[in-house]
């Protein structure tokens, strides 16, 4: 994986540059900026771009998931429980590898995307694997609608999703409105805290925590192994864990959990070693979290 400091399945970066018109880090004030810049759609042609590189990458290696298997990471499965039988959605299900591992796991899938490209690669390898799968292209912020009103037991969403998304309780109000009443959102993030360490060897505090204002960047590759993209601009935003479990708990969701993980998937900082089944910080080194997870239920 080529390495950035978005690297949790999201961009690597040489330019960045936070948006005018947010000073304060507020919510309120990181939409508005928001609303400055077409993220959307710079967002949409770069992921379009992504999708077809990813499709042939080895990173992804499709041949590799057509033969077997679940490639959700371990912990994954397990903290979400039993999925037999559940109605599950995975909110921007990329080429659609988790959501099938899903389905793999027992659970009846349905995945969303905005970008065309993804899902319709996410289509093609249920296809070739004989599973009933559904997959929608759509705007996060448009599920409700996109899906036609149905209700899901599990909402889940995986690493490299939340920094696309402008608006954290606008997200949430989503998610519970997908929900049926006793179903819950399993998330799993890059946490927050590791984007704001130095990309190299995340041992310095590089950044502000706090700056939710919409990062514009320029960088030609994707995450993966390939080529160039047609589109290397992109438009980031940053959440501190606080806003998006608040975001959770106005929408009216019970926290089950929050869960913070002392390792990564992929090797975000050049100190990190890989050890029992993580990147982990080396032995003695003190450590920050790198991933969280979180349940939360709509009661019912
Ligand atoms: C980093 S990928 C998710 C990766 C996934 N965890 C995996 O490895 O398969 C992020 C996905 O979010 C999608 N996305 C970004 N912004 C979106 C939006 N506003 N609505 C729907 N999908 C969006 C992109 O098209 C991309 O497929």
């Amino acid at each position: 994986m080529r390495p950035g400091r978005r690297g949790g399945y999201a961009s690597g970066v040489t330019d960045g540059d936070a948006v005018d018109g947010a000073d304060v880090a507020g919510t309120a004030d990181a939409v508005g900026a928001a609303g400055a810049i077409d993220w959307r759609g710079l967002n949409r042609a770069n992921w379009d771009d992504r999708a077809r590189v990813h499709l042939a990458s080895e990173f992804y290696n499709l041949d590799g998931f057509r033969a077997g298997g679940s490639w959700l990471r371990p912990f994954e499965a397990a903290e979400a429980g039993d999925v037999t039988g559940k109605r599950l959605v995975h909110l921007q299900c990329h080429l659609g590898t988790d959501t099938l591992s899903w389905a793999r796991n027992g659970a009846l899938v349905t995945g969303l995307d905005f970008s065309a490209p993804a899902i319709e690669a996410a289509r093609s390898l249920a296809t070739s694997l004989g599973i009933d799968a559904t997959f929608v292209t759509a705007d996060v912020y448009d599920a409700v609608t996109a899906l036609g009103g149905r209700r899901f037991d599990v909402v889940y969403t995986g690493i490299g999703a939340l920094v696309w998304l402008p608006d954290m309780p606008r997200w949430a109000a989503v998610v519970a409105a997908l929900l049926e009443p006793g179903g819950f959102l399993y998330l799993v993030e890059g946490h927050p805290f590791a984007q704001v360490l130095d990309d190299d060897q995340g041992t310095r505090v590089a950044r502000d925590y706090f700056d939710d204002r919409p990062q514009v960047e320029d960088y030609p590759f994707t995450y993966t192994d390939g080529p160039p993209l047609e589109h290397p601009r992109s438009v980031q935003f940053q959440h501190p864990i606080g806003r998006i479990v608040t975001a959770l708990a106005d929408a009216g969701l019970r926290i089950d959990f929050l869960r913070e993980h002392d390792f990564d998937t992929f090797q975000r900082y050049a100190s990190l070693e890989r050890r029992d089944g993580g990147y982990r910080f080396p032995p003695g080194r003190p450590r920050v979290p790198l991933l969280f997870s979180l349940r939360a239920t709509r009661p019912a």
